[in-house]
């Protein structure tokens, strides 16, 4: 159970609080999981009307359906402090404030500090939350949650990551990557070591190769000033797809807790390594125009905030192996991209087919894959051979399905798990230090690479990527999963 708590939002008017943060709040307080006595105060430059602007955002993309008495009773509960990040006076107000919320309600100083700011704002907060003490404690806990990216580079994440831990110490650190709130992705842990079926197979004898997709239907959608220069490689690949990757590949942590799934993850980590040669392991593309939901859309350096030569990429794809005895000689191909046919982020693990049996059963043998569905249609399928029925031996690939949706009630949203476990204090689900460095260390020679072999290649939008991601797979004998 959580202790009363008060929580502030650095950047309250941004996209992410108003479209992830304070509709998950407003959920909790649905549900009944906010902590007792709970305040949240913005802080941001421009407070004009932001309760209206928020409770406008809460109907829009709240998971629950709005209740007027509960966004009433919230928004008592929401206190704004105007001011920017490098103003002493406001934070000494912010203090001030915390302060009197802890007399008023007899409450301890919890704090959660809460940078939904650019990265390049994280060092000023920090520093002012330094210069007014509100990073230490006589009572109570300090807690500091940070938004991705984690920096550009691995020297630039290090240096982010020194930063934060001069002012906080790092087990009040919490990183947000939102993937592991997910239910499905948290599920691979479950399928692999809930069962007994599975994990005697889970390696190079039995496993061929892994996809992990993340597929967008959507484009860049406004983002222009966070996206150019950063990419799909930086912005998906470093962080969400690497996680997916250390949950498949990782070894049986010795509990479910932070420190056992961390240390196994951070092994997994150090271990996984890009493939080359990179000129034929990886690809990366730019949407052109096409079709967007079936809506005729223009290409990326004809939105707004492009330079007509951006080289940011849309699509990246690459290849990397995990150097253990476990995993060795197995490819994992990793794809993500906006503007594709469909939104889909799955993992499929592909089988070897028998390796012994007549030649005719060999002939008919199908690839065993078992595909978790991470979203929209979460839920787990085993793709196996059947006989046709009628004449002859012919067989067919079928599927053996779960959807999480018909076994159970409809998952809460992954802000509102990892929003109740920061209050909580429970920092399973929060990538570490480590684990985001290590992750740098795998992309960037593939940046380093890219920086120096001119613009991406284009596609079309509303298609699966680039042809050379096609390409790509069909060297080493083997083909994406359809995007159709
Ligand atoms: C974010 C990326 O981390 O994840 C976005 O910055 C992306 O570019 C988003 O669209 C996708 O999240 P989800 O939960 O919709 O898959």
């Amino acid at each position: 159970v959580a202790e009363p708590a008060s929580m502030v939002i650095f950047g309250v008017t941004g996209d992410l609080s108003r479209k992830k943060l304070i509709p998950a709040i407003y959920d909790l307080a649905h549900s009944g999981q906010l902590p007792p006595d709970f305040d949240l105060i913005g802080f941001a430059r421009n407070t004009t009307d932001v309760k209206a602007r928020l409770r406008e955002s809460v109907r829009e993309h709240a998971r629950t359906p709005f209740d007027p008495v509960v966004w009433d009773e919230l928004a008592e509960r929401i206190d704004l402090v105007q001011g920017s990040f490098d103003d002493t006076a406001a934070f000494a107000r912010l203090a001030a404030r915390l302060a009197e919320l802890d007399v008023r309600r007899g409450k301890p100083g919890n704090y959660v500090f809460y940078l939904s700011v650019s990265p390049s704002a994280f060092e000023a907060v920090c520093d002012q939350l330094a210069i007014t003490g509100l990073n230490r404690t006589a009572h109570g806990w300090r807690r500091v949650v940070v938004e991705k990216p984690f920096g550009h580079d691995l020297a630039s994440s290090q240096a982010l990551g020194a930063a934060l831990e001069r002012v906080f110490p790092p087990s009040s650190i919490y990183r947000i990557d939102h993937y592991l709130g997910k239910e499905t992705v948290q599920n691979i842990l479950a399928l692999r070591f809930a069962n007994g079926m599975f994990e005697p197979l889970w390696n190079n004898r039995h496993i061929d190769h892994v996809q992990i997709t993340m597929a967008e239907s959507v484009g860049v959608a406004g983002r222009a000033g966070y996206y150019d220069g950063v990419g799909a490689a930086r912005d998906v690949i470093q962080n969400h797809l690497l996680q997916l990757l250390a949950l498949i590949a990782m070894e049986e942590p010795v509990a479910f807790d932070a420190d056992s799934i961390a240390a196994e993850k951070i092994k997994v980590l150090s271990a996984t390594e890009l493939l080359g040669p990179l000129a034929e392991t990886s690809a990366r593309g730019q949407y052109g125009a096409g079709i967007e939901n079936g809506v005729p859309v223009a290409g990326l350096v004809d939105e707004a905030g492009f330079p007509a030569d951006s080289a940011t990429e849309t699509f990246a794809a690459l290849t990397v192996g995990v150097a253990t005895r476990r995993w060795a000689g197995v490819p994992f191909f990793i794809r993500t991209g906006k503007r594709l046919a469909r939104r889909t982020t799955e993992v499929a693990v592909t089988f070897r087919p028998p390796a012994h049996g007549s030649p005719a059963a060999r002939a008919a043998a199908v690839s065993n894959v078992l595909v978790f569905r991470v979203q929209p249609d979460d839920g787990i399928e085993l793709h196996i051979g059947a006989k046709r029925p009628g004449d002859g031996m012919h067989i067919q690939p079928v599927s053996l399905g779960m959807d999480f949706r018909s076994v159970f009630d409809p998952a809460p949203e992954a802000y509102e798990r990892l929003i109740c476990d920061v209050l909580r204090g429970d920092a399973t689900l929060f990538p570490r230090r480590e684990e985001v460095e290590w992750s740098w260390r795998v992309i960037d020679p593939l940046l380093d690479y890219w920086a120096g072999v001119g613009r991406p290649d284009n596609y079309l939008s509303g298609t699966s990527g680039p042809e050379s991601a096609d390409r790509m797979l069909s060297r080493s004998g083997r083909a994406w999963r359809s995007l159709r």
